[in-house]
């Protein structure tokens, strides 16, 4: 059991609260902080949660509190992160870590030292789906895996603060880009060091600063390429999208618009559907337990779990640094249009990993490029001579 403090009262503020009520049901949320009194208050009442204030160092510091959970916008992580550890709490902290990896640095460090327990609140790779392709991945379903591509684009964020580059520390890249860098992330494997980035970014919309869409190449030391999509340009709702690609086989996830759930009303919803639609008439996709499909309620669980238990959980602090350093090198890659560099500070994962192509052998003589069953039945192989490299084929 825990108590937490909830520091923020926006989107995450509600959705985090809503699941650390849902499922364990034995954490408490005994203080939430928000910037103004009436919507902090009016929260407060709305989740019963017994205590208010609009003052971080207040409700970090209360004797009551075991963890704090940092709901903020991203510029306040590093504030919030290091009264928490001066003050021996417990931390939790949702997506990005910080702005850059120099800021996640410093977050990591002060953690290590208080050795306070700390967790990185990246949601999406505890979807429901994520879990179970993760399991099969881990299992060996999919062989060694080559390729992973993860979207996430709609129309824009919901609050003035993401759109000042000053505040976020980025435009779509560091928003959304933290999320799908970190599925990829998962699906090649946590232990396997990413090496470079390629990465382009440009401003096609919005009058800002940042960029507003981008994809990225992320290489890894197995050679896999993790590939991310990012748009705050998207019409039409959220899109969520995760392919994973192995030497034997494929996984295909659609968290958000084409989930199942798919109705057709004329006179519309009158409202909310669900996040970032755009329509509560005609089509609609709307997703029946919200915080279950976006991964929360199982995040909480683990994270949760692992605090009561001593554990590391499955995201930690250390996953939020290596995602800023990654999102850092596709920056200075949009500036530059060359392979750059990720830069860590500190490595801990697998340093005997490298790039090996698989051979499969088809005789003493020969490796198997390729079999396939032709349209007359036969079944067509080719091969290349282990020791001349010529390529041939034979049907049998
Ligand atoms: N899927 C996800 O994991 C996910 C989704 C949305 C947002 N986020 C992250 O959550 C964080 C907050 O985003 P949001 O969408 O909730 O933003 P928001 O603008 O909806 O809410 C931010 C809230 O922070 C609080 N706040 C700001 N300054 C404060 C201060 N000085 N003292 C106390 N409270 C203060 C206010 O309560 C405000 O409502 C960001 O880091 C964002 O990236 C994560």
């Amino acid at each position: 059991m825990a108590n937490i403090a909830m520091l923020g009262t926006g989107l995450i503020g509600m959705f985090y609260t809503m699941s650390l009520t849902s499922k364990r049901g034995r954490d408490k949320v005994v203080v939430v902080a928000g910037t103004q009194p009436e919507k902090t208050k009016a929260f407060a009442e709305k989740w019963g949660i017994p205590n208010w204030t609009t003052n971080l160092a207040e409700a970090i510091q209360r004797p009551d509190v075991d963890l704090v959970v940092i709901g903020l916008p991203n510029y306040l992580h590093l504030e919030a992160a290091l009264l928490a550890t001066q003050a021996g709490k417990g931390i939790l902290c949702t997506k990005p870590l910080a702005r850059n990896a120099a800021e996640a640095k410093q977050m990591l460090d002060a953690v290590d030292k208080a050795g306070v327990f700390a967790g990185y609140l990246e949601d999406l790779a505890y979807t429901p789906k994520t879990l179970k392709a993760l399991q099969s991945i881990r299992n060996g379903s999919l062989g060694k895996i080559l390729w992973t591509r993860s979207r996430e684009a709609h129309p824009g964020p919901h609050s003035d603060w993401f759109w000042k580059k000053e505040l976020s520390g980025g435009g779509a890249i560091v928003d959304m880009g933290c999320h799908c860098i970190e599925i990829g992330r998962n699906f090649i494997g946590k232990d396997v060091r990413p090496l470079e980035v390629m990465c382009w970014g440009a401003t096609q919309v919005h009058p800002i600063e940042a960029e507003d869409s981008a994809v990225g190449l992320v290489k890894y030391a197995t050679g896999a390429i993790g590939q991310f999509e990012v748009a705050w340009t998207f019409r039409g709702g959220m899109d969520l999208r995760d392919e994973v690609s192995g030497t034997e086989g494929t996984v295909w996830l659609n968290h958000w618009l084409r989930t199942g759930f798919e109705m057709f009303s004329a006179p519309g919803q009158r409202g909310y559907v669900s996040e970032k639609s755009e329509s509560d008439t005609g089509w609609l996709f709307p997703v029946g337990d919200e915080v279950g499909a976006l991964g929360y309620t199982d995040m909480f669980v683990d994270m949760l779990d692992a605090y009561e238990q001593g554990k590391q959980p499955m995201e930690t602090f250390y996953d939020g640094y290596v995602v800023n350093a990654i999102m850092d090198a596709a920056y200075r890659s949009m500036d530059s249009k060359q392979w750059e560099p990720v830069l860590l500070d500190v490595w801990r994962g697998s340093e005997d990993i490298t790039d090996q192509a698989a051979r499969t052998d088809f005789d003493a003589e020969h490796y198997l490029i390729k079999q396939e069953v032709m349209p007359d039945g036969k079944i067509k192989f080719i091969l290349k001579n282990k020791q001349s490299g010529e390529i041939t084929q034979t049907i049998q």
